[in-house]
């Protein structure tokens, strides 16, 4: 559907998130046509930057940030100059009507992003209020970490609920936007041969894997007071689960997928007090050897030398309901492993009975895997009898969709599409109230029990799949980890 005019103001308009994501994404739905001429951005932040400060800025960074063929020098120019920059002191009151004059056009769409610390989301928000400039037709985006646990994501949902309908809302989880989660929907609801086996009577469990081979890099100062399981699977992997795990809605609509995943959430098993130890692994990476070079541990990264930040996590988690009963969900995710490699895997359970005791070579079960990262894809793995005029030799092989080589394209950027979703108005990919703390009051029982002097996250080498604890909590129900 055709994307109207907005005024994008972006908090934090310096910042990592803006530069590296943000404004490459908007460069680039502006390169194929899906910005109006009006549209424009307004960048703020303490920097002390004028208009043209802040284009210069971005006509510098931005190329370092887009695929060299998309650049376009016309393009880039007509995006640069669409940009603005507001020196704003959040807490200041008198900083603020610079802003408001920069938003003439109350019937235009206005999008404010909030692209900066969660501690400051209450308060932009009523300082939108008070100075006069939120409209019906404005959005508030929030990036996350939405709080920090249960209390204060309340405390959030709370302050910007008093000034934003919820419906104005859009909490963002970029897994959300990627293409291959958004097929996964398609794979399971426009196809008739998966829904009737992808169940508890066909699936022997699930695996949702999102490994990365970068270290914590200069975020050290976020993560260490955030961890994996408060980075990563609060969100993105339980997103992923109830992606998985859900129920097929009557359609695709604003809140129907929302009120499905939310049942999800609510059916995770609370794993609580010394369930936690045997349910939930964390890890911390020690120095070691990323592709081949030297690299530091975490505590050196992140420069907190007692820290217990895990930089792991890994996780058997059950679905209670009817189609899920007795399926494990194994997640799991960590910095610095081997590779970067992000997937769901369907496992499903072994042929009833054997039918040919006496071939060679090996059955395995059969496995769907979707491929987030780094390439996307899908892959549907069968026994299958290899070619030869002797007797049966039985070998795994592979049905494989590659989605570059398939639709002979790249896939667009997470940010590209949920972008252009705030400003249509369309939640659907964006996380709810109710979910975001249904997932916190299920993370909240784990870091209760971390919260002991004697947790320690376990040590595993840079450059590896984890510590050992993670091979044990799959290896002992019988199982391993797809590699
Ligand atoms: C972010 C986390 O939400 O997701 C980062 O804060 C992580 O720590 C990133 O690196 C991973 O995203 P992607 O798209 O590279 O898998």
């Amino acid at each position: 559907s055709p994307v109207p005019a907005a005024d994008i103001v972006v908090f934090g308009g310096t910042g990592d998130l803006a530069v590296r994501k943000l404004l490459p994404a908007l460069y680039l739905r502006d390169r194929d046509g899906q910005l109006p001429p009006t549209t424009r951005i307004v960048a703020t932040s303490r920097a002390g930057l004028d208009e043209d400060g802040y284009r210069d800025k971005i006509r510098g960074d931005l190329p370092a940030f887009v695929r060299p063929e998309e650049l376009d020098d016309a393009v880039l120019t007509r995006f640069i100059a669409r940009l603005t920059h507001v020196s704003l002191d959040i807490a200041d009151d008198d900083s603020w009507p610079a802003l408001a004059r920069e938003l003439p056009d109350a019937e235009k769409v206005r999008v404010f992003y909030l692209a900066i610390a969660p501690s400051l989301f209450g308060t932009v928000s009523e300082q939108l209020d008070r100075h006069g400039m939120v409209t019906p037709q404005s959005r508030l985006v929030l990036e996350k970490p939405l709080g920090h646990d249960l209390a204060s994501a309340l405390a959030i949902n709370d302050a910007v609920g008093a000034v934003f309908e919820e419906q104005q809302i859009f909490r963002i989880d970029h897994y959300l936007g990627k293409e291959s989660v958004q097929n996964l929907l398609v794979t399971r609801f426009a196809n008739t041969f998966l829904e009737p086996l992808w169940n508890a009577t066909s699936v022997d469990h699930v695996q949702i894997t999102a490994a990365e081979s970068l270290g914590v890099g200069s975020r050290g100062g976020y993560y260490d007071g955030s961890g994996a399981l408060r980075d990563m699977v609060q969100n993105h992997l339980l997103q992923l689960l109830c992606l998985v795990a859900m129920e097929p809605p009557t359609y695709v609509g604003r809140e129907t997928v929302r009120d499905e995943k939310l049942k999800v959430l609510q059916a995770l098993k609370p794993i609580t007090g010394t369930d936690v130890d045997d349910h939930v692994v964390a890890g911390q990476y020690q120095a070691g050897l990323a592709q081949g070079a030297a690299v530091a541990s975490y505590r050196e990264d992140a420069e907190r030398p007692g820290s217990v930040t895990e930089t792991f996590v890994a996780i058997k988690a059950e679905v209670q309901n009817w189609r899920w009963a007795g399926v494990p969900f194994y997640l799991r995710t960590g910095k610095r492993m081997e590779e970067r490699c992000s997937e769901i895997v369907i496992q499903f359970r072994s042929v009833p009975h054997p039918m040919f005791p006496d071939a060679e070579g090996t059955s395995e079960p059969n496995r769907l895997v979707i491929q987030l990262q780094p390439e996307e894809g899908m892959k549907l793995h069968l026994t299958a009898k290899e070619p030869g005029p002797g007797g049966i030799r039985l070998r795994p092989v592979s049905l494989d969709l590659n989605y570059a080589q398939t639709f002979q394209k790249h896939s667009p950027e997470a940010y590209e599409r949920l972008l252009m979703d705030v400003v249509r108005g369309n939640p659907t990919l964006f996380m709810r109230r109710d979910e975001v703390e249904a997932a916190w009051r299920w993370i909240e029982p784990i870091h209760e029990r971390w919260a002991r002097p004697e947790h320690a996250p376990r040590r595993y080498p840079a450059g590896t799949s984890g510590p050992f604890a993670a091979t044990t909590l799959i290896e002992r129900d019988g199982r391993s980890w797809h590699e």
